[in-house]
């Protein structure tokens, strides 16, 4: 299992204290929450931000990218140090030509799915992606409640990418926590994000530390 802080519940004062606590936690990738105040009502961090933690920290940042348009800065997020992106089914028009550039320029491709929409959608499009990140909560803010009906949804993604032999990844984000990983792992998902779960506990580097003891 890797595990992803997503800096969004951290300190957002401090973010090299928090990608400091990230890395001392052992945090396999930065989970770096793109929110454009227009697919999503919030508004985060855009490519500045991006580039400034990725000269504060080693650990590979993961940008989810929760805006309309997301093929606007595309080559911005890339030259900015992100190592991982994923943009969402429900904001991507030409899907197909995005992930290859995502690719090309040197970084995983991912495909976001929002809570009811239906894997199926990514059937045709899987083995041009490097991972899925299903979203277990509505995109928008950290700290909702888990929603389980998306861990059929998972399971139902595993079996398809077994059954094709693809090396696809399976991420989950939104309300993972040391109650209910387990559960998210055992159900195929590999990398899971988890941001208030590590930042709202009073010792963020011992909560990253039993999230993996309850993966196992
Ligand atoms: C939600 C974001 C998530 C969020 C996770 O829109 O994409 O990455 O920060 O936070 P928690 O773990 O608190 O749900
Ligand atoms: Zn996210």
């Amino acid at each position: 299992m890797l595990l992803a802080p997503s800096i969004l519940a951290g300190d957002l004062a401090d973010l090299r204290k928090t990608a400091s606590l990230c890395a001392e936690g052992g945090a396999d990738l930065l989970h770096v929450d793109v929110m454009d105040g227009h697919f999503v009502p919030n508004l985060t961090f855009g490519v500045p931000v991006i580039e400034a933690l990725s000269n504060v920290t080693d650990i590979p940042l993961d940008v989810h990218l929760m805006v309309t348009n997301p093929e606007r800065l595309l080559d911005d997020y890339l030259k900015a140090g992100a190592s991982w992106i994923a943009v969402h089914w429900e904001a991507a028009t030409h899907l197909d030509r995005l992930l290859a550039r995502i690719r090309q320029g040197g970084a995983k491709a991912g495909l976001a799915l929002n809570p009811a929409t239906p894997a199926e959608v990514a059937t045709d499009i899987l083995p041009s992606l490097d991972y899925l990140l299903l979203m277990s909560v509505n995109p928008g803010f950290a700290g909702q409640p888990f929603l389980p009906y998306v861990l059929e949804k998972a399971r139902r993604l595993k079996r398809a990418i077994e059954e094709r032999s693809l090396e696809v990844v399976l991420s989950m984000d939104g309300g993972i926590g040391a109650e209910n990983i387990g559960a998210v792992v055992a159900a195929g998902v590999e990398v899971c994000v988890a941001g208030s779960s590590v930042f709202g506990a009073a010792d963020p580097v011992a909560a990253m530390r039993r999230l993996r003891e309850e993966a196992a």
